[in-house]
């Protein structure tokens, strides 16, 4: 349940995911009456700044389409402010400590939820100097952390073993945002609310499994970040791989947040490691018109970077329901376009009265345009016995049009508020994630003659994609020039 007499700290309140995500979120939240009455909120961070900057920044990527949410959007200023201090040194936080006691005094109780919005480097000093000086001490502690969460199995288990002996596992909460999305929330609904699926996911009904992850646009300023990461590390190991995890795992004993976390890990654990052999790596390059830049361009990414920002690999999970099925995650920036989805295609059906009638393929997109659509084969109205592909279709937009969907942050944000670990990381699921990717990752950065494969800035990625994605079985058909419609208007055969 949610907790009166809370305060939340954001530690630095004056970076990008703080101004981009978490207060956006924090506000939608107040402007919804989801957090508690008396909620108030402070920012933390090294930069010097006054309250008014401080608010001006925080306001500025919320946005303000009506007089009534200007209105909310200034009660909401009401209700923050802001420290500024190092994040190594006692005196600062024993500050923090004195502002939160302050906002206490006639409070039955005292409850702080800490958001670190913070890079790596500072993330241990911080998770210790909030311990020590900022603990709370009458009511209840939670920290949300945000990736990357180490580079590697020995570097995760590091940070681990840092945070351990001053936070408890259920006082943690790792985001991976991916989890707070509508369509990757409704995942365990639609498998195991829906007998028809449910008895068709498996080896014997379904040929492969695909999650694509595209971006139309390069790492603009963030190359210092990424760099260091690529984009196996930066969106595959956590946002692709939970994915695949909540289309892959049994049904959990009840939704409790134990319940399902336990079949997540139960099916990681049966994951073998990504072999080097299932895998191409690209990395972009200029575009066709010459407009727009390669990866190497840009002034923060070393010019003889070897950093892959496309990867497409193959996952198997060696257990009964799913041996020898693909899962091929594709993941890639500075693509032709913005999309998430899943597109789990079944096997073909068994010859005979059909010589040619292209598979089955549920797609779940989980951004933009939510929506599941199942495409199967129908006959074509008329005389003649001629089939065609149709779908079965639920596109949010249309069916539950007058619905909000909330933003993942916000969704995670209460979640965490209400001490709600479902969508969350464990530690032992975040060591069985690594697990799964460091021997790949070290690969990678290990060999120096392993060149990933240009592609244009804008383009679907490298030229041998299909190929690759045909050779673990996947059939693309393009029946009748098939196009899933998007449009409320009839198709057109
Ligand atoms: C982040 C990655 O975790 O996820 C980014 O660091 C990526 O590189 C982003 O762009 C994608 O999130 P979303 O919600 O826009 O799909």
């Amino acid at each position: 349940e949610l907790k009166e007499n809370t305060v939340i700290v954001v530690l630095g309140a004056s970076g990008d995911l703080a101004k981009k995500k978490t207060f956006p979120a924090l506000f939608g939240l107040f402007r919804n009456k989801f957090l508690p009455k008396d909620i108030k909120i402070i920012g933390y961070a090294r930069t010097k700044m006054d309250h008014t900057e401080f608010l001006r920044r925080v306001k500025s990527y919320i946005k303000t389409p009506t007089k009534e949410v200007e209105e909310q959007l200034e009660q909401f200023c009401s209700i923050c402010t802001y420290l500024s201090g190092q994040y190594d040194q006692d005196a600062p936080f024993q500050e923090l400590d004195k502002h939160i006691t302050e906002i206490e005094k006639n409070r039955k109780e005292g409850n702080r939820v800490f958001y670190m919005a913070l890079p790596p480097s500072v993330f241990i000093p911080v998770s210790e100097h909030l311990k020590r000086n900022v603990y709370p001490k009458n009511g209840i502690a939670r920290i949300i952390i945000e990736k990357p969460f180490g580079k590697d199995l020995g570097s995760s288990r590091k940070l681990q073993k840092a945070l351990e002996p001053d936070w408890k596992e259920e006082e943690i909460f790792r985001i991976d945002h991916y989890l707070g999305k509508e369509m990757v929330k409704n995942l365990l609904i639609l498998r195991f609310g829906n007998e028809f699926l449910g008895a068709t996911w498996n080896r014997n009904h379904i040929d492969s499994v695909q999650i694509t992850f595209k971006e139309p646009f390069g790492t603009e300023g963030r190359g210092g970040y990424f760099d260091e990461f690529g984009i196996v590390r930066d969106v595959m190991q956590n946002h692709l791989l939970q994915v695949l995890t909540l289309l892959a795992m049994e049904r959990p004993i009840s939704f409790s947040s134990e319940d399902i976390r336990d079949e997540k890990v139960r099916v990681l654990r049966a994951i073998p490691a990504i072999e080097p052999k299932n895998v191409i790596i690209g990395q972009y390059g200029k575009s066709l018109d010459g407009t727009k830049p390669a990866y190497k361009e840009d002034d923060t990414v070393p010019k003889d970077s070897r950093c892959p920002t496309f990867c497409a690999l193959v996952a198997f999970i060696k257990n009964e329901r799913w041996d020898g099925v693909p899962f091929i995650l594709k993941a890639g920036k500075a693509l032709n376009e913005q999309k998430t989805e899943i597109r789990v295609q079944f096997k073909d059906v068994t010859s005979g009265i059909f010589k040619d009638i292209p598979r089955n393929e549920l797609v779940i997109r989980i951004q933009p345009n939510e929506s599941v659509y199942l495409k199967m084969n129908s006959k074509l109205p008329g005389l003649s016995m001629q089939t065609v592909v149709t779908e079965l279709d639920l596109t949010y937009r249309r069916r539950f049009s007058d619905l909000k969907i909330p933003e993942a942050y916000e969704s995670l944000i209460l979640d965490a508020m209400k001490g709600d670990h479902s969508n969350f990381v464990r530690d032992d699921e975040l060591d069985a994630s690594w697990r799964i990717f460091t021997p790949l990752l070290h690969y990678l950065d290990e060999k120096k003659d392993i060149v990933p494969m240009e592609y244009p800035y804008g383009s679907r990625g490298p030229a041998v994609l299909d190929d690759f994605t045909a050779s673990y079985g996947y059939k693309f058909s393009d029946a009748a020039g098939y196009q899933w419609n998007t449009q409320s208007t009839p198709n057109k055969l």
